[in-house]
């Protein structure tokens, strides 16, 4: 496999098997992170509304894109519709403004960026199937290639399942070794919805790239950890989607398609699972 390499969306639509992250400060990190990222081959990006970044991402990307290195076919940029932008007519409405913001005229890929739930929200299938209706009104409109979620558990998948015309494409959902949503994502795999990982250093508080198995895998393989991480992510069929505002870090990010964990080596790194969040899909408040 290489980094060009995709996988095939349920629809046929193919998805480039590793990402860019986004979450970054508005301005010229933004900008010159995902000028950079093109450079060091990336095509898919992960935007969002919350990230109050998508005019930054869009002036990377046109960079990129007026210097030649690359075709607005090739990239694959995915958007996410904020909780509060929620419903029908609002999510359209959001969707209008980011493709305005990142100077686009279509999306490869829309998500939900939370799931309504049911500790917060009474009614939250009617609002989730809300959301999504609208997500499928931009679909078959032919404004976006691909449609999905994020951070929906396996019971709000299967709500949305009951009322969806177009099933959920992807979800991405935090995944990284001392947080792995092991049954969400074998969920997903067996109902063709690809799984994207966010988060896969384990955010601020976690000290997983520290971790004595990963710097030990680190060394037999001459890698960083941060690459023993996203390797172990893309042999289970995950994308991952890693950010970074230091060019050698998202170059590094890349080299991954030339080594191989064994068997074992991948169960060491699922047991590093701690199982615990702060961002729980069935209670989180969104
Ligand atoms: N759907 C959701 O609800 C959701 C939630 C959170 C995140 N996400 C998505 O997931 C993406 C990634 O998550 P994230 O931004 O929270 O963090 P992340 O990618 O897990 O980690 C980023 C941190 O790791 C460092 N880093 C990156 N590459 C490294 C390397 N090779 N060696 C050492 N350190 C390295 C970065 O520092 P440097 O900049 O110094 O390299 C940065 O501090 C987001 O940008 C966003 O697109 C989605």
């Amino acid at each position: 496999m290489a980094q060009s390499a995709t996988y095939r969306l349920a629809n046929g639509v193919q998805i480039p098997v590793l990402g860019f992250g986004t979450i970054l400060p508005a301005g010229p990190v933004t900008e010159q992170a995902v000028a950079t990222a093109v450079k060091a081959g990336y095509r898919l990006f992960d935007t969002a509304a919350a990230y109050h970044n998508e005019s930054s991402v869009g002036r990377g990307l046109q960079a990129a894109l007026n210097s030649g290195q690359v075709t607005r076919g090739e990239l694959f940029m995915s958007g996410k519709v904020w909780y509060q932008q929620r419903s029908y007519q609002a999510t359209k409405q959001s969707f209008a403004e980011t493709l305005a913001k990142l100077q686009l005229d279509y999306l490869d890929l829309y998500l939900i960026h939370w799931p309504a739930n049911a500790r917060w929200h009474q009614n939250w299938q009617a609002l989730n199937a809300e959301t999504w209706r609208a997500l499928e009104d931009l679909y078959h409109a032919g404004q976006v290639r691909a449609i999905g979620v994020s951070n929906f558990s396996v019971a709000q998948l299967q709500a949305l399942q009951t009322t969806a015309t177009v099933l959920p494409q992807v979800n991405q959902i935090e995944y990284h070794p001392d947080f792995a949503q092991v049954a969400i994502a074998e969920y997903c795999q067996q109902h063709e919805i690809v799984v994207e990982a966010w988060r896969p250093f384990g955010g601020p508080e976690s000290s997983v790239m520290q971790a004595p198995v990963i710097r030990q895998l680190a060394a037999l393989y001459q890698k960083q950890p941060a690459q023993i991480i996203l390797r172990w992510l893309l042999q289970k069929q995950i994308i991952p989607l890693p950010k970074s505002s230091n060019p050698a870090h998202a170059a590094s990010n890349t080299e991954i398609f030339d080594f191989e964990l064994t068997a074992a080596e991948m169960l060491q790194l699922d047991q590093l699972n701690r199982g615990t969040t702060s961002y729980d899909p069935e209670t989180y408040h969104s």
